[in-house]
């Protein structure tokens, strides 16, 4: 798969996920623009980056923010002048239920971080994306789907219920201008947002953890050409965890 050419701009791309799907992007071509509020981890994941070519755009944001999300595309575009791939991925973890005490406070911060920004960023890059006839990726997860393990996840849950929809939404918004759109939808993988590691082990039917690695091979299908006619889809990867 060939990204030669494209700007692909990866949220959350210190860590996990993000990092090593921004990883394999510039391995395969990209100039890419790493997006994450932990400055220390991009300069690292830069690096890494660096080694196949093309220098990294850093840019140090809170998704949640508005001003930083303004200031991510803006960046972009100066720099770049294009914007060819979208991959809203920043998100966070939580295990809150409808009985904490604290439940409004956990429900905005995860809404803000998982859903909210998803749609101020793809919100700001649209008109860009149309330009180049490009593509949107969101992270979205099996909790959209299904609850795991007896386990609601209230607000984490609904947040990513939210990314399913908002991605067939917006696929319907953007199939006019040539823009496809999709999410990935991962089973519990070995990444820093799992604390309870083995619990989540035994949620799949290969009873193992996903690496990050297989979530982002799905991801570059997704964005790639292979994908051409795959728009408003909800992809599963998950170690067969919706199968038990
Ligand atoms: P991670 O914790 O390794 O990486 C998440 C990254 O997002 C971190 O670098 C963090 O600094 C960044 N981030 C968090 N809030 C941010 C904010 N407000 N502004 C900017 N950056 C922010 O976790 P992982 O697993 O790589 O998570 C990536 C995505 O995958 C998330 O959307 C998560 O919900 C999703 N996911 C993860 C699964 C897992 O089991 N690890 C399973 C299903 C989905």
């Amino acid at each position: 798969m060939s990204f030669t050419g494209k700007v692909a701009i990866v949220t959350g791309a210190g860590s996990g996920i993000g990092a090593v799907t921004a990883k394999e992007l510039a391995r395969e071509g990209a100039k890419v623009v790493l997006v994450d509020k932990n400055e220390e981890n991009l300069q690292d994941v830069a690096n890494d980056c660096g080694q196949y070519g093309k220098k990294p755009l850093i840019i140090k944001a809170d998704v949640t923010k508005d001003d930083d999300v303004k200031h991510i595309v803006k960046e972009t575009i100066e720099n770049f002048n294009q914007l060819d791939i979208l991959i809203n991925n920043a998100g966070i973890g939580n295990r809150s239920t409808i009985f904490d005490e604290n439940l409004m406070e956990q429900f905005d911060q995860v809404m803000n971080t998982n859903l909210r920004s998803m749609v101020h960023l793809t919100h700001l890059a649209a008109p860009y994306l149309i330009k180049t006839k490009g593509n949107i990726v969101n992270t979205s997860s099996v909790c959209a789907l299904r609850l795991l393990k007896g386990k609601s996840l209230l607000a984490y849950s609904v947040s990513k219920a939210g990314v399913d929809h908002f991605t067939r939404c917006v696929a319907l918004d953007l199939a006019p201008h040539g823009v496809r759109v999709n999410a990935v939808n991962p089973g519990p993988a070995n990444t820093n947002l799992i604390k309870d590691k083995e619990m989540w082990t035994d949620c799949s039917a290969f009873k193992r953890l996903l690496e990050p690695e297989e979530i982002a091979d799905v991801i570059l299908f997704l964005a790639s050409d292979k994908a051409r006619s795959v728009t408003g889809s909800t992809y599963g990867c998950d170690n067969g965890a919706l199968l038990i």
